[in-house]
């Protein structure tokens, strides 16, 4: 007995032997590769066709059709109107206010009645102390007839988008006042 032998009848191992891949292993390992491969390129459209529209952006109808002209003066009214809202899979009607009037410059503009300090919603002519101007009865933000923040709220209402049409006022997107 040689001198490695006596080593390994001293310690008990076992001779290491090389692992080699057997045919069948190497078919296995060949077939689910190319099968994963093949499932990954059915099942990522699939996912994607899924999640895609959860990650387009937030899409609003560009013009709703409010109220005739004819109807807007120089006093605010409150009109209420629905836009068509798509949010991924998710279509919605929500009802929107605007405050609409004919400015000094005789232009007709809509104003959103959130109130710029905390979100509460703003009325015209609501408190007797403010008369002819938008009140808040959350924590007494008042503003002008044009939206100009007067006290409490740090910012003018905002403003819609508007255009009249064939004798109508339709109303776009919201956005900062440009009145003020
Ligand atoms: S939310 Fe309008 S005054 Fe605070």
């Amino acid at each position: 007995m040689n001198d490695h032998t006596n080593q390994e009848a001293q310690h008990g191992e076992k001779p290491v032997k090389r692992r080699e891949m057997s045919r069948r292993q190497f078919l296995s390992y060949t077939l689910g590769g190319a099968g994963a491969f093949m499932g990954a390129g059915m099942i990522i459209p699939m996912i994607r066709f899924a999640v895609d529209p959860v990650l387009k952006p937030k899409t609003q109808a560009a013009w709703v059709k409010v109220v005739e002209e004819s109807k807007i003066t120089d006093e605010p009214k409150s009109f209420k109107f629905k836009v068509h809202q798509v949010d991924g899979w998710y279509e919605s009607d929500p009802e929107l206010e605007a405050w609409i009037s004919k400015g000094k410059d005789g232009k007709i503009f809509a104003l959103n009645p959130t109130c710029k300090h905390l979100g509460c919603t703003v009325n015209w002519n609501a408190n007797p102390e403010y008369k002819d101007q938008y009140f808040c009865p959350c924590h007494g933000a008042h503003y002008t007839s044009d939206g100009k923040n007067l006290a409490v709220a740090p910012a003018p209402l905002d403003q819609y988008e508007l255009k009249i049409e064939n004798g109508f006022v339709y109303l776009g997107q919201l956005g900062p006042n440009k009145r003020v």
